[in-house]
């Protein structure tokens, strides 16, 4: 990241960071384009703000910019683990987002919520390195290296919107409590939350790498694993759209698992079936029982919606 200490903002974490830029830039009936399927908090967020929220599909390179509607003001965009598909935005594609914006007098949100977390390749310069226009606004957060319920984050802004930002500021909420900042900034500076995310990194790698294998063992034909280089869950997508009929969801709590369901994050278009499974809350021993439940419940339903 290249930043002056002036551009950064804390915030209580990305969602509120959303905020704060959409009431410094969108007027309400603005247009806001986002990837579809895509984080549906962000996207009832932005709604709530007035503004015309659309959907843009994404592909194997991520968001599909010649599918950006002209008018967009801002694009909110996950480019180094597209939530929820797992695909990195691929560097043409980030090149050809920024031109988007600066021919289109846009903004882009870079949220880059997990990414502390990467198992395999090297990560691509983010989009706030690539940008010579003042165009990104890099949004972070502390909810998935060390607790969503710390309520910290942070966005890291273009020197022009520094101004409106501050002014923002002082007439929302001034910022998160300075106390608990505090603390963060000690046990950063400490070195703790390197030694943390180290030690953290082995950790979920080893539970990642189990279920990734498990899930290849027992997972139905009609499901795919979905490619992951990040983050803290795997996502499996059905080949055709959710049941109805059989409750999964319920089935799947009965038997102890909460799994959040692949079609919510489907805003704007027909949502595809399927799981985002969290592995990190899974001790490492339980995550190949877990994932047998979760394989058993799915063949279940198949049978029960007579569709094996
Ligand atoms: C895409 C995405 N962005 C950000 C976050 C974290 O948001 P917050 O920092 O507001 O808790 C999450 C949490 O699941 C997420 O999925």
């Amino acid at each position: 990241m290249v930043a002056t200490a002036d551009q950064v903002f804390v915030t209580a974490g990305a969602g509120h960071a959303v905020d704060l830029i959409a009431r410094v830039l969108l007027e309400p009936g603005d247009t806001v384009a986002m990837e579809e399927p895509g984080y549906p908090v962000v996207a009832e967020l932005l709604c709530s703000h007035g503004l015309r929220v659309t959907g843009v599909p994404v592909d194997d390179e991520g968001i599909v910019v010649d599918a950006l509607p002209a008018q967009a003001k801002l694009i909110y965009v996950t480019p180094s683990h597209q939530f929820p598909l797992g695909m990195v935005l691929s560097r043409r594609r980030r090149y050809a987002l920024l031109d988007w914006a600066g021919t289109n007098g846009a903004a882009v949100i870079e949220d880059d919520y997990d990414s502390e977390f990467r198992h395999t390749a090297r990560p691509l310069e983010p989009l706030q390195r690539l940008d010579r226009d003042g165009r990104v606004l890099y949004v972070g957060t502390f909810a998935k290296t060390l607790s969503a319920g710390l309520r910290l984050g942070f966005v890291i802004a273009p020197a022009t919107l520094l101004p409106a930002l501050r002014a923002i500021r002082q007439v929302t909420d001034w910022s998160p409590p300075t106390t608990t900042q505090t603390a963060l900034v000690e046990f950063i500076t400490g070195g703790y939350l390197d030694r943390h995310l180290r030690r953290a990194r082995a950790v979920y790698a080893e539970r990642r790498r189990l279920m990734w294998e498990a899930l290849a063992e027992s997972l139905p034909a009609r499901y795919r694993r979905l490619p992951a280089v990040a983050g803290l869950h795997l996502t499996v997508r059905a080949d055709r759209a959710p049941d109805s009929g059989y409750d999964t969801d319920a089935a799947l709590r009965r038997r102890g698992l909460r799994c959040s369901l692949l079609e919510t994050t489907y805003q704007f278009s027909q949502p595809s079936a399927g799981y985002l499974l969290g592995f990190a809350g899974l001790a490492t021993p339980l995550v190949q029982p877990a994932v047998q439940v979760f394989t058993t419940v799915l063949a279940e339903t198949a049978s029960r919606c007579g569709s094996a």
